[in-house]
């Protein structure tokens, strides 16, 4: 490490960052530059960006014509309130091109800051409707184990991984998990004959019925699991829930804030399986990280629930950046690109060559399982094959001897994540693989 970069992480100390604890900022990487798929630090390192930031920068780093767009709508108008009696062209632009392109029946948009905001709207939006429906005592959420949904006080408590909430409890009342669909290591109760799609969609209605279906308002799923290992469910499990959902009048919310703009393969994930979500949050890829912005899309039925209220119900819920114009005007250019570039099919069929790539790395006997869709793919990391004994400890190891080599993964629970710029090439997917299969070497 030069002199410079520790005088940069002596400065940095000034500032908190996310998942803070004194030791995780100690060597980190102080990123100066990016390009395409490639970051380069203030000590002159070159880094593979394996996770596309996080999970987000689908167009690559330093594309001029999302610079522009910014630039020409800040000269303009960068901001401007969007609450009752304003709007903004860029914000009714992205509203109008997002209207019917995820989901069709999903042509309604609010628009938030990240994923977080937009997961705290889902929920609310859920309460709402249904308080609208006059039923005001549906208001629980169901999710899963494993999952993330954000660190907002209610999506802290809605995410399910334990490690975000210990510190911060009392919990929020009204979450409540029930099993992933985790096809390798599957941890809820199966019947015999039943497969884990079955199984995983079963403890949905099983925890509907506990609760009762007139406490629960929604049902809240990553369509792949992000966070919690790149999860990737069996083909009847959401099928099997949408009809649960519709069953049991369970809203249905799709967080696809890492799945969505094309990093599956498809525009957005639920297509996979042909499935619908009541409610969509989205975020992260809509404009490539250049700006930050989230949103919902609702369905027309839920929209029109709102076009009837009292005035003493109006769906008092807004952010000030909501519908920020220099954000929208980044989303649509970013859109524009996505759209030029076909990044769905890219996913696809890169996806397929870097999975493939990954899976020959079975051959060592650390590797338990590899998985992906399109290009969000991961290796979990065991001690044990068949006893299937998770090791945290040295999927650690091999994402350090990664990121000597050059290569940026995230440790995901014991799994290594992969979800680089769809922008990326056939040969730098070769590279993800090489200096993985390099780094896993080293560590023996
Ligand atoms: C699936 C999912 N939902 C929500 C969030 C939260 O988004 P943000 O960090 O933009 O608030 C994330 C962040 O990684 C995520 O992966």
């Amino acid at each position: 490490m030069t002199n410079q970069t520790q005088d940069w992480l002596e400065k940095d100390k000034k500032q908190l960052h996310p998942v803070y604890h004194p030791k995780s900022h100690a060597n980190a990487l102080v990123v100066e530059r990016g390009e395409g798929v490639w970051l380069f630090t203030a000590d002159g390192q070159k880094i593979l960006d394996g996770m596309a930031g996080l999970w987000n920068v689908n167009a690559g780093y330093g594309r001029e014509e999302l610079a522009k767009a910014a630039y020409d709508q800040m000269k303009d108008l960068a901001f401007t309130s969007n609450f009752a009696g304003m709007t903004n062209l860029p914000s009714i632009r992205l509203a109008d091109k997002l209207a019917g392109f995820a989901y069709p029946g999903l042509n309604t948009t609010f628009f938030t800051s990240g994923g977080s905001e937009s997961n705290d709207s889902a929920f609310k939006t859920a309460r709402y409707y249904w308080k609208r429906k006059g039923k005001p005592t549906k208001y629980k959420v169901i999710a899963r184990k494993g999952s993330y949904h954000g660190v907002t006080l209610a999506t802290t408590f809605a995410t399910g991984l334990e490690k975000y909430q210990t510190m911060f409890g009392p919990a929020v009342d009204g979450f409540v998990h029930i099993p992933a669909p985790n096809p390798y290591r599957f941890e809820g109760e199966m019947k015999a004959g039943e497969t884990v799609g079955q199984a995983a969609a079963r403890a949905l209605e099983e925890a509907i019925l506990r609760e009762g279906a007139d406490t629960v308002a929604a049902f809240i799923a990553e369509p792949v699991m992000g966070v919690g290992g790149v999860i990737i469910p069996p083909d009847d499990y959401f099928p099997l829930v949408r009809a649960i959902c519709d069953k049991h009048e369970v809203l249905f919310i799709a967080d696809e804030v890492i799945t969505g703009f094309g990093r599956t393969g498809e525009w957005f994930a639920l297509k996979h399986w042909n499935v619908k979500p009541d409610i969509l949050s989205f975020a992260k890829a809509i404009t490539s990280g250049y700006a930050q912005l989230g949103g919902i899309q609702i369905s027309d039925e839920i929209r029109e629930t709102m076009e009837s209220a009292a005035d003493s119900e109006a769906w008092m819920h807004g952010y000030t950046y909501s519908g920020h114009a220099m954000a929208c005007a980044v989303g649509l250019k970013n859109l524009e690109i996505m759209e030029a570039e076909n990044y769905p099919a890219r996913a696809k069929e890169l996806g397929k060559r870097l999975l493939d790539g990954l899976s020959a790395l079975k051959e060592f006997g650390f590797v338990g399982d590899v998985r992906g869709l399109g290009l969000l793919c991961a290796v979990e990391i065991v001690s044990d094959k068949n006893a299937k004994t998770a090791d945290a400890v040295q999927a650690m190891k091999i994402f350090k001897a990664a990121q000597e080599r050059g290569l940026r993964t995230r440790p995901v629970g014991n799994s290594l994540a992969f979800a680089p710029p769809l922008a990326i090439n056939e040969e730098e997917v070769d590279e993800i693989v090489k200096r993985l299969g390099a780094a896993m070497d080293s560590v023996g």
